[in-house]
C-alpha cells in the first residue's frame, strides 16, 4: 500500500526522469533545485557516465554539490554563451503557465538562469497544478538590512507574511539574504503585485515566475503529460 508521500515521490521520479529525455549531446543545461530535479539529475548523471557530453549551470549550492557527486560537469553562468535548456521544479503552476517558485530558497539564481535559457521546462507532481496561485505563500528574497521594515510594510498592506526560518536560525539564501513568505491568496493581478514588490528597496527578487516556462511535465495516470505554452 502506498501512502501519499510514496505517491508524490513516485510522481517526482516519473516527471523528473522524463525531463532528462530533452537533454541532448553538446547542450548547456540549466539545473534547477529541489526534490523533483533531483531525479532529473540522477538520470543525467547516468547519461553522462554512459558518454553524454554536456555542461551544466547550477542554480544553488545544493545542486552544485549533487552535480559534483554525480559527475555532471559544471560551468558558471559567466563561462557559457547561452543555456539551451533549463529543467527546474516549481511550487505551484496555473493554467496560464504562471508559477510560484522558491520553496527551496533558490529563487534568485533560478530566475537568473531561467532568463538566459532558450527553453525552460518545469517538472511538477500533480498537487502543484492549481486553478489559482496563492495557497503556497510567495517567497520574497530581501536583503537582511531592514527586513523587519519589509515585514511591517506587508502587514500594513494586509498581507500575512512570515520570516523563513530553519531548525535553528533565520534561513539564509545562497546569497546571504532572508526570505519572507507572503500570503498572496487575495492577489488577482500578479504582474502588478510583482512590480509593486520589486519597487520596494531591499527586495532582491520574488518567486513569481510569470512568463518563464515553455513546457510543463506533469503526471497523467501512470504516465506523464507535457503541456506546451503557445508562443
Ligand atoms: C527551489 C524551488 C523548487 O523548484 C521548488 O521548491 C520545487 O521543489 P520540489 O521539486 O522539491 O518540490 O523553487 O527554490
Amino acid at each position: 500500500m502506498f501512502n501519499d508521500t510514496d505517491i508524490v515521490l513516485a510522481e517526482k521520479r516519473l516527471v523528473g526522469e522524463k525531463a532528462a529525455d530533452f537533454i541532448k549531446e553538446g547542450m548547456i543545461v540549466g539545473l534547477g533545485t529541489g526534490s523533483t530535479v533531483y531525479y532529473t539529475m540522477q538520470k543525467l548523471g547516468r547519461m553522462v557516465k554512459e558518454g553524454l557530453n554536456i555542461s551544466a549551470v547550477s542554480t544553488s549550492l545544493s545542486t552544485s554539490t549533487l552535480a559534483k557527486e554525480l559527475g555532471i560537469p559544471l560551468k558558471s553562468l559567466n563561462e557559457v554563451s547561452r543555456i539551451d535548456i533549463t529543467i527546474d521544479g516549481a511550487d505551484e503552476v496555473d493554467y496560464m503557465f504562471r508559477g510560484i517558485k522558491g520553496g527551496g530558497g533558490a529563487l534568485l539564481f533560478e530566475k537568473i538562469v531561467a532568463y538566459y535559457s532558450d527553453q525552460n521546462i518545469w517538472v511538477i507532481d500533480s498537487g502543484k497544478y492549481v486553478s489559482k496561485l496563492g495557497k503556497f505563500p510567495l517567497p520574497v528574497e530581501v536583503i537582511p538590512m531592514g527586513y523587519i521594515q519589509f515585514l511591517k510594510k506587508m502587514q500594513e498592506n494586509n498581507y500575512k507574511c512570515v520570516l523563513r526560518k530553519n531548525e535553528k536560525d533565520i534561513f539564509k539564501t545562497d546569497s546571504g539574504n532572508v526570505i519572507i513568505d507572503v500570503n498572496i491568496e487575495k492577489v488577482t493581478d500578479y504582474q502588478e503585485f510583482n512590480h509593486w514588490l520589486l519597487n520596494i528597496p531591499g527586495v532582491v527578487e520574488t518567486g513569481l515566475f510569470l512568463d518563464v516556462v515553455d513546457k510543463i511535465i506533469m503526471p497523467d495516470k501512470n504516465d506523464v503529460k507535457i503541456l506546451i505554452k503557445d508562443k
